[in-house]
């Protein structure tokens, strides 16, 4: 079918590993603790920090939008205008957000967010970015579809 499975007992602590479902490209990447810790550190800068304003699933209405805190899941795509945000980290996001350590950027108009996906204030991109439907089949094993 088209739902793909990845195995991630290889990811270490703060990768991302890339992988195609449904000709899009889905991003997994294992939070450190410091990274989850950060998550709270700038929800006053985010436009919808609990993911109130899109359909997406309720797991991911919070600040983590995790099935598992460790492991985030998200669509690679801006919501903007569809183009491939970077991520930046080990404090390489600093430089887009002043005190924030790690995130993703989009080079195409400049839209911002954090390692939860959640989408920063004053940039084009309307919606935090999209969680995909998963669900781990065992501790190392995801199934996105
Ligand atoms: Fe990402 Fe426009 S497509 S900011």
């Amino acid at each position: 079918g088209a739902d793909v499975e990845v195995d991630i007992s290889k990811v270490e602590p703060g990768q991302l590993i890339r992988v195609m479902w449904r000709s899009k490209p889905v991003w997994i990447v294992r939070r450190t603790p410091e990274i989850l810790e950060a998550l709270a550190g700038h929800e006053d800068k985010l436009k919808d920090p609990n993911s109130e304003q899109e359909q997406q699933p309720t797991f991911a209405q919070n600040r983590y939008r995790s099935l598992k805190e460790e492991y985030l899941v998200l669509v690679g795509i801006c919501t903007h205008l569809g183009c491939s945000p970077q991520h930046l980290k080990d404090g390489a996001f600093e430089e887009i957000v002043e005190g924030v350590q790690d995130g993703f950027f989009c080079p195409c108009h400049g839209s911002k967010f954090d390692m939860a996906g959640r989408v920063f204030e004053s940039v084009p991109a309307p919606l935090n970015l999209v969680v995909p439907p998963y669900m781990y089949i065992d501790d190392s094993t995801i199934l996105i579809g």
